[in-house]
Order: C-alpha cells, then structure tokens, then sequence
C-alpha cells in the first residue's frame, strides 16, 4: 500500500490506519461528515466523543481555531510537530461530529514521518482517534490495528512501532487564563511549564469532554491489578514486571525506564491479554513525575 493509494482513498471518503509517534490512528478526511461517521462505526464510538484534528503544520491552525490564545503558540512553536494535543476554541466549520458537539476542538501535528507525509499529500486536516475498537488498548504496530478491525479496514500504513507508545498529552487552552491538562503524556508537566508557567491538571465540571478522561479506558480483556508485590499464591496469572520477570511467574519486564516501558507497554498488554489468564498482576511503578503517563495509563486499564 503506499502513500498515494491511502491518500486517494481519504478524498474518496474513506478511513484509513495511519501511524503516528504516539499510536495508531484511524483518520479520515475532517471535512467530510460521511467520512467522520465512519470512524465512529468502525470503533463503536459513542458520537458525543470529539476526535482530534490532525495538521501538517501549525501554519494551519487559523483554519481550524479561534481566539487561540499566546500560550498556544508558544507550545506548538515548542512541541509541535509531537505528541500534544491543544484543545482550543472551534473555527465556525468544525463539524459537530468532530467536536462532539461543543465549542472546542483538539488540534494535534504528529511528527511521525508517514503521518506527515499523508497530511501533506492530502492537503487537508485528518480526524484521527487511536486505532482501537472503544474503550480497549490502543494500537501501537500495524499488526495491532489489523487485528482490531480485520478486512474492515483494508488501509492501514506501515510505520513501524511507535516511538512514543502512549496516546498525546491533552492541554485544554480553550479557557483564558486556565491551561489545564486533561489526558497526561510522555510529553510531561515540567516540559509544558517551561514554556507555560504554573498549570493545572484534571478536568473541572466545565472542562470539555475527553473520552480517555473516562475512569475505565485502555483495558484488556483480563482484568489488570495494579501491586505492589507479587502474590505467590495466585495461579494462572501473568505478570508485567519492572525488574525480571520472578521465577515461578510468567510475563514480561518492561524495565524502570519510563520511555522505555511506555513505549512497549501495550503491545505487552495486547501479548499477555492473548493468554487468556484470570488476571494481569503489574508491579505498579513509582509515584514519579517521569511516570505519571505510564501509571494514568495502568490505573485505567486496572478500572472496570
Ligand atoms: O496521540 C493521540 O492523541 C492519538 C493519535 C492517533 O493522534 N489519538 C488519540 O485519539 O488518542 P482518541 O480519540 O483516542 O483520544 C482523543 C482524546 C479523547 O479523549 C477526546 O475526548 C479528546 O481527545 N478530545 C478531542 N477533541 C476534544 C475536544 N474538543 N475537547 C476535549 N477533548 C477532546
Ligand atoms: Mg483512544
């Protein structure tokens, strides 16, 4: 498949797989509502969950938003192109099924060369969640996103593992005077303050809606605990581990480096949610600012 064929398949309207640096996304043409629709019935997406709006560059953000405040630019002139997503508020034409029906919208530039070299090609902003059926692990290998949606998406780019592994970090800008981060990323809070200053974190009652904000997101099929030992009593368990895997126990060590283990850490999921085990023992990871992504991630998949 190659890069023309998928880009001549987004002006047809269709859905394509698209890798990006953080994960797999299923993008299509944001300008087309048929073409948006689909994407919310190949994941089973509830059509009250915005998706973001995927750019070449950030010369384009005036297209797409308004009002876009001086810290905005400064963190796109800084992170872009990269794994943060602004929230911002919406130009006129932003389609409601794309937004979900508020006021604002999520504007990313992902920096993974496939990701860039479609977004130019096509010459237009891509509507892109992760590549995953609703409220599972997202995607981060092509193989992955096969699995999830099979002949129903005969498009889908090779670019490799992701570099990143975990979903954007979400700033919401859309509110003067409040930047707040509503999904934590690899791209970490000191990272924005230097930039920014003081901001905050977690959504308020006004915040705008982000569906991996939802308690349970990111789960396998097998329930995930989080501990802080390894019980030796449990049977037909599988573990993921930050030391080596302790004899006795089958699973996989993703190491202490937070880069690292977030960038492997779905692909471990997916691997030992395969074995079909009543349960997913991980060995939680230190309450540590380098860690904070990672363990969102965890405790979400460890809610149901
Ligand atoms: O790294 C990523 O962000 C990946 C790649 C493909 O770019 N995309 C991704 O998309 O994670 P998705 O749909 O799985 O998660 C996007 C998040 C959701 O939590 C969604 O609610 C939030 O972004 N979001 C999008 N537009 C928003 C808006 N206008 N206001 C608030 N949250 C928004
Ligand atoms: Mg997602």
């Amino acid at each position: 498949m190659t890069i023309s064929q998928a880009v001549d398949a987004l002006r047809r309207g269709e859905v394509i797989g698209l890798p990006t640096e953080t994960v797999y996304g299923l993008a299509a043409d944001a300008s087309n509502p048929e073409a948006v629709k689909r994407i919310f019935e190949l994941k089973g997406r509830p059509a009250d969950h915005p998706v973001i709006v995927h750019l070449a560059s950030a010369d384009e953000l005036a297209a797409w938003a308004v009002d876009v405040p001086e810290a905005a630019h400064r963190l796109a002139a800084a992170f872009w192109p990269g794994p943060l997503t602004l929230i911002l508020r919406k130009a006129a034409h932003v389609l409601d099924l794309v937004t979900g029906g508020q006021d604002t919208v999520g504007i990313r530039v992902p920096r993974h060369p496939v990701a860039q070299e479609v977004l130019r090609a096509f010459g237009g902003a891509l509507a892109a969640p992760s590549a995953n059926r609703f409220g599972r692990v997202s995607p981060t290998r092509r193989a992955h996103v096969l699995a999830e949606f099979g002949d129903a998406l005969p498009i889908v780019l090779e670019g490799g593992d992701c570099e990143v592994g975990l979903e954007s970090t979400i700033v919401d800008l859309s509110r003067e005077g409040d930047a707040r981060i509503l999904r934590p990323g690899v791209l970490g809070r000191a990272a924005l303050e230097s930039i920014l200053g003081p901001i905050t974190s977690g959504a308020t009652s006004e915040s705008p809606r982000a569906a991996g904000t939802l308690a349970s997101h990111y789960a396998p099929s097998t329930p995930v605990e989080l501990v802080g030992a390894l019980d030796p009593d449990r049977e037909n368990v599988r573990v993921l581990t930050l030391g080596p895997v302790p004899a006795g126990y089958r699973g996989i060590s993703l190491g202490r480096d937070p880069a690292v283990y977030g960038k492997a850490l779905y692909a471990a999921l997916r691997e030992l949610d395969a074995e079909g085990a009543e349960a997913l023992l991980v060995e939680a990871p230190p309450a540590e600012p380098a860690w904070e992504a990672v363990r969102d991630r965890l405790t979400r998949a460890a809610t149901r």
